[in-house]
């Protein structure tokens, strides 16, 4: 039986369809219900839907053989698992964003508000730029608008979060999609399957 981990809402229904079509099939896990598990023991999958930001640890531990995470949550954590490929969906960036005509004054500490705090000490550290990081977990795009922080560090996807809250796009720091995700020593034993997957996904991948 593989387990995999799927990320819950939009993200993990694309990629549930993605596993049908590869040949892992699950159909129960279409019923609308609370259910979290969901098992078919012909195509020997075992499906079962977690937070998004939770996928990689369930997969470090070996609790899921596999499962889907974003390249965010992949640089934020660094969990040590193999990143077997890249799914090419779930596109957007990791940004910098600061009300309408900020001006960085850098004789002061930069405040910067954001669910990924590693990622943007990483970045400031490597401009040698001196900062707060004001770690909060949503909503992060109210923080400059109330003076609780002078920037923020967050991902943007089509935008609007930002433009309705006018904020704005200073710098973009790089490029997030949807990631295979293995545990290393689930991948030793189960190579075979793995690598169909990869395969399978990846002739999907090439028609998008
Ligand atoms: C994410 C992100 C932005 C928004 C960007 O938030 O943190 O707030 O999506 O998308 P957009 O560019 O298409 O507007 P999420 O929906 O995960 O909610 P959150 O406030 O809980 O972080």
């Amino acid at each position: 039986m593989l387990n995999i981990a799927l990320p819950k809402g939009r993200l993990g229904e694309k990629v549930y369809a993605m596993f049908e079509k590869a040949g892992f099939p699950c159909p129960s896990i279409l019923e609308n219900s609370r259910k979290l598990i969901f098992e078919n023991k012909d195509a020997a999958v075992r499906y079962f839907w977690v937070k998004p930001s939770d996928v990689a640890i369930y997969v470090e531990r070996g609790a899921a053989d596999i499962g889907v995470a974003g390249k965010d949550i992949l640089l934020e954590y660094e969990p040590d698992v193999y990143e077997l490929s890249d799914l090419k969906i779930g596109k957007c960036k990791m940004a910098v964003a600061a009300p309408k005509g900020f001006r960085d004054d850098r004789s002061r500490t930069l405040l910067v508000a954001t669910k990924f705090s590693k990622t943007a000490q990483r970045h400031y550290a490597s401009v040698g730029r001196d900062i707060d990081i004001i770690h909060l977990n949503g909503s992060i795009e109210i923080a400059p608008i109330l003076g609780l922080s002078d920037v923020i560090v967050d991902i943007v996807e089509t935008g609007t979060t930002l433009r309705e809250n006018d904020l704005e796009i200073i710098e973009t720091l790089f490029p997030i999609s949807a990631r295979l995700i293995a545990n290393k020593s689930s991948y030793k034993f189960k190579t075979d399957q793995m690598d169909t997957i990869v395969r399978e996904l990846s002739l999907q991948t090439e028609e998008l």
